[in-house]
């Protein structure tokens, strides 16, 4: 693991934004594992901004990313779709056709499942996944659990996940209570793996994922054994370590 430490949030998204943007300058047609969440929306801001400085070009970038909420349409402003859409793809020269987000309006898990694991073994794999870090450790919707699930699943979101994610909704019901997520087999495919960080509420979970023992009651720490990762955390979350 390589471990970079940033001042503060603006500080890791440009050091993130650094490592995806020379990832996307050395194979212009890479593929890009993306991820949601709030603490992404800053390297996303600053890969904008090298993209209209022309800097950076998405014309051949191909995207997957890792997890849909059960049952919202695109249009839902909670949807891992509309999020993509709003932070990045409708401000870069990306196509959409070679955009891929599990579909949360397919009824059928296994079908959806399936058909989205499909998708991500035809793109060849991920060249670089960026990860968040949920509370409890989650990467993508994979929760905490007795072993790691392989594939693209289905996941009963856990209530420490469904309370960390009410602020986005107009309440806690409205909150999904489902998800489709690619695998940690899936995730531990990408070629190389780029976590981001930040914030004193992620500090503690931070160090079970880095010093703790590799277990799936912490999900991301299966990413010791992964050989290619970078961690970027600010300084109040690498707080306890
Ligand atoms: C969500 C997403 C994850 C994300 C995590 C942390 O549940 N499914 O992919 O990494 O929450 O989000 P945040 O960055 O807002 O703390």
């Amino acid at each position: 693991m390589r471990l970079y430490r940033a001042k503060d949030y603006n500080d890791m998204s440009r050091k993130a934004a650094h490592i995806i943007s020379a990832q996307v300058t050395m194979k212009p047609d890479c593929v890009l594992g993306l991820a949601t969440g709030s603490t992404p929306i800053g390297t996303y801001k600053q890969l904008i901004e090298w993209y209209n400085n022309g800097d950076l070009d998405f014309a051949e970038v191909k995207t997957a990313n890792l997890d849909e909420y059960k049952g919202l349409t695109r249009d839902n402003d909670q949807s891992y779709y509309y999020f993509m859409h709003e932070n990045l793809f409708k401000h870069v020269n990306i196509k959409e056709e070679n955009t891929n987000i599990p579909d949360g309006t397919e009824p059928d898990a296994a079908k959806e499942c399936a058909r989205y694991e499909k998708v991500v073994h035809e793109l060849g794999g991920v060249d670089l996944q960026l990860l968040g870090l949920g509370h409890n450790g989650h990467i993508g919707f994979n929760e905490p659990a007795d072993e790691y699930p392989k594939e693209t699943h289905i996941v009963d979101l856990q209530e420490s996940t469904i309370e960390a994610n009410k602020r986005f909704f107009a309440s806690i019901d409205d909150v999904p209570r489902q998800a489709y997520t690619m695998g940690i087999g899936t995730i531990m495919s990408a070629k190389k793996i780029l976590l981001v960080v930040s914030g004193e509420d992620k500090a503690a979970i931070l160090r079970e994922v880095i010093c703790g023992p590799v277990t799936p009651r912490v999900p991301a720490s299966i990413l010791q054994l992964h050989p290619d990762v970078t961690i970027v955390a600010d300084d109040a979350a690498l707080a306890k370590l």
